[in-house]
């Protein structure tokens, strides 16, 4: 049976009071959740607070990324994976559209990116997706192959199990306009279809498959029923504790 993830992705928001304001107000919130496993991202200047803050919690904490180098040295702005760890962290999100778009993460950094935070026993969040166009012209399920092929490249069968994938339709997010529960279901059977083919069967039932994009309290269940989705990644709906909860 795959647990559910219920992870929230804070993007650059909160300082580090309100992030661990907010981490405090969500702990009794979550402390009897059970069925799922709870992970959040703040941003890094937080995450040695809030995770201290969560210590003994059921909360994991995630960061937003990381470095694709395994090895200290010079490389300004980046953060490597065992400083990540270091700091209190459990999972990290790798290759958001976000910083596809804006920051250059091709698919390949997202491989190097993923070996990395295997290599430092973190739990990579693999985030994969297509935009509104391509979905225009009838190629979503070819660009989330090529993610997919690209992203998992030479990885085997039993790294690609320690993975979460994150399928997060660019057009979804921050736009209110949520994937439907089918539109995301038959998504998450192509993805879980295609491991199957590529990996193996073991793989692909075990491996957990998040679906994100204007995730809310009020469209969360319906998401939920479908068979191959097996959590959310939650932006906005993350930020306040009341509605991540
Ligand atoms: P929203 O829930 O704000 O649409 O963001 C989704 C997302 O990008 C999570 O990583």
């Amino acid at each position: 049976m795959r647990k559910p993830i219920i992870a929230g992705n804070w993007k650059m928001f909160k300082l580090i009071s309100d992030a661990v304001a907010a981490a405090t107000a969500l702990k009794p919130l979550v402390a009897n959740a059970n069925h799922c496993e709870v992970v959040i991202a703040p941003p890094f200047t937080a995450l040695k607070a809030v995770a201290d803050r969560l210590e003994g919690s059921n909360i994991h904490v995630s960061a937003q990324d990381l470095a694709p180098e395994i090895k200290h040295g010079a490389h300004t702005g980046e953060v490597c994976g065992d400083m990540i760890k270091d700091a209190g962290c459990s999972h990290v999100i790798i290759g958001h559209s976000e910083r596809r778009a804006m920051y250059g993460d091709t698919d390949a950094v997202v491989n190097r990116k993923i070996r990395a935070a295997l290599h430092f026993g973190l739990t990579p969040i693999v985030c994969i997706g297509e935009t509104l166009d391509e979905r225009d012209a009838g190629n979503a399920e070819k660009v989330v192959a090529t993610q997919l092929a690209q992203s998992l490249a030479e990885l085997t069968a039993s790294e690609v199990i320690r993975i979460v994938l994150a399928y997060e339709p660019v057009w979804a997010i921050g736009t209110g306009r949520t994937a439907t529960p089918e539109q995301a279901q038959q998504m998450h059977a192509f993805i879980r279809q295609w491991i199957a083919q590529q990996f193996d069967a073991t793989a692909a039932s075990d491996l957990r498959i998040l679906y994100g994009g204007s995730v809310k309290p009020e469209n969360i269940s319906d998401l939920m029923r479908a068979a191959d989705i097996d959590g959310a990644l939650v932006g906005g709906a993350s930020l306040e504790a009341e509605s991540f909860s």
